[in-house]
């Protein structure tokens, strides 16, 4: 549900920089599009990989207490009898006998159409699981859906992760893939899409002490969001009421983002018992337990889920991420991104297409980028260049001029302060690497001079 308040940017702008600058486009678009799925350009890419990248850092590659799963997207068709995804995963429908919209019953204010004020039909539930056919005959037999969700894929491999890694409580499975979701209402960009993808974690921890790693995983998470720069006022905490808890949860929390439509879901992290393994004990007929060694006894853990999205993610590291200002004299838009995040880390931008100074550009930007997302941009004035890099939230352009072919010097410009430096060529790469990691422009390699305050 989206609460409404007040966001800095509006969503149209948004929009129309992810179109223009090849961040998102919709799907199919030369056969007019198809509903609520996007696709991502090649500024677009290169952001969602960078997202689910620092995500994977954080939470798999930097703690000692979780390992990765790369489950497949079609599965059992029991697993959703047994997960409540069959009887349960759906959305009351009702349709306008007018103009035959149709709205989920539980987000309309009134019983009238939102659009035309027409009579609705009576709610009727309305299963949001795809379903397709495995094989060559389409009966009954053969159904399957395309997952909903990461997490039953981790909560059927628990025993095989178990097995081969010997982990001990308290431990996490760790996922990132593609879900999909017949949505009754979809819209707000890639807020609520049909096809989306997940970051999901699911951590197993004895009963008992599942409410204080409930309380740790909330707080770590609003601190990853905080760390990849976007504002600690930009997102709030919801604890779900009894009244509204998902099935399989005991207490669950939304990490909830200022959007631009409001504040809405980012996150959600749920306490979800020891429900998942027990219904799939039950279905499948294996124990799924854990041998606690210092009790003597098979217990099933608890498992605390953190299931954050890529595309809000992502949305939201634009919308705090946006903003216009002024820079030598003139209007821009920047994104202010974590250096982590850019889709470019730096652009190459020599002063004129005249040899020999193009060749010299070229042998910089050849080198950057063995190591770094890198652009070479030799179109235009400079500051139409850098309005560019600006726009696209490149930290740094490094920019060659008549007198570096003398002195073999470039000038480093940093997206935000504006501020300039000169460094040699040779440290160029080693200060490029600083800089991205967070060090202060002003701190100076040998040779380097301060060229812009
Ligand atoms: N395994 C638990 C689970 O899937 P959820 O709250 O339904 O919980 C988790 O989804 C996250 O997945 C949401 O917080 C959101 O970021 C993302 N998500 C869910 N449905 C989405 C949709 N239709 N489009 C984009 N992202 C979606």
């Amino acid at each position: 549900m989206t609460e409404p308040s007040q966001a800095k940017v509006d969503m149209e702008k948004l929009v129309s920089l992810c179109r223009r600058r090849g961040f998102i486009f919709p799907s199919s678009e030369i056969y007019g599009g198809l509903s609520s799925c996007w696709d991502y350009g090649p500024l677009g890419v290169e952001l969602k990989r960078n997202v689910k990248d620092a995500w994977w850092r954080a939470m798999v590659q930097q703690r000692d207490d979780m390992v990765g799963l790369d489950s497949s997207i079609l599965m059992h068709h029991q697993i959703w009898q047994a997960s409540g995804h069959v009887e349960g995963f759906s959305d009351p429908l009702v349709e306008c006998k007018g103009c035959h919209l149709r709205f989920r019953s539980d987000e309309l204010e009134g019983n009238k159409c939102p659009d035309c004020g027409g009579e609705l039909t009576e709610p009727r539930m309305f299963n949001l699981m795809f379903k397709t056919f495995i094989g060559p005959v389409e009966d009954e037999a053969s159904v399957v859906y395309l997952r909903p969700e990461t997490a039953q894929g981790i909560f059927v491999n628990f025993e095989n992760v178990l097995n081969t890694t010997r982990k001990r409580l308290p431990f996490g499975i760790a996922q990132v893939g593609k879900s999909f979701r017949n949505e009754v209402t979809t819209g707000n960009f890639i807020f609520r899409s049909r096809e989306f993808e997940q970051m999901e974690i699911e951590y197993f921890v004895k009963p008992g002490t599942d409410k204080q790693w409930f309380d740790f995983w909330v707080e770590e998470r609003v601190n990853w969001y905080v760390s990849l720069g976007i504002k600690r006022e930009n997102l709030k905490l919801r604890p779900h009421t009894k009244e509204e808890l998902a099935h399989y949860a005991r207490e669950c929390s939304d990490i909830n983002y200022l959007f631009p439509m409001g504040w809405a879901e980012l996150e959600g992290i749920a306490n979800r018992g020891d429900f998942d393994l027990v219904q799939h004990a039950n279905s499948s007929g294996k124990g799924l337990s854990y041998y606690d060694e210092e009790a003597k006894e098979h217990i099933v853990p608890y498992i605390i889920e953190p299931s954050a999205g890529v595309d809000r993610t992502f949305l939201a590291l634009l919308c705090d991420a946006y903003d216009e200002d002024e820079a030598e004299g003139e209007k821009r838009v920047l994104l202010h991104l974590h250096p982590d995040l850019a889709p470019i880390k730096a652009a190459v931008l020599p002063l004129s297409k005249k040899e020999p100074l193009a060749s010299f550009a070229r042998e910089i930007y050849a080198s950057l980028r063995q190591q770094w997302m890198v652009q070479y941009d030799d179109a235009q004035s400079i500051g139409r260049r850098y309005r560019r890099q600006d726009e696209i939230g490149t930290p740094f352009c490094v920019t060659a001029d008549f007198e570096s072919l003398e002195d073999k010097q470039v000038t480093i410009r940093e997206r935000d302060s504006l501020r300039q430096i000169r460094v040699p060529i040779d440290s160029l790469k080693a200060t490029l690497r600083a800089k991205l990691g967070g060090e202060d422009l002003f701190v100076l390699p040998d040779g380097g001079k301060i060229w812009k305050e």
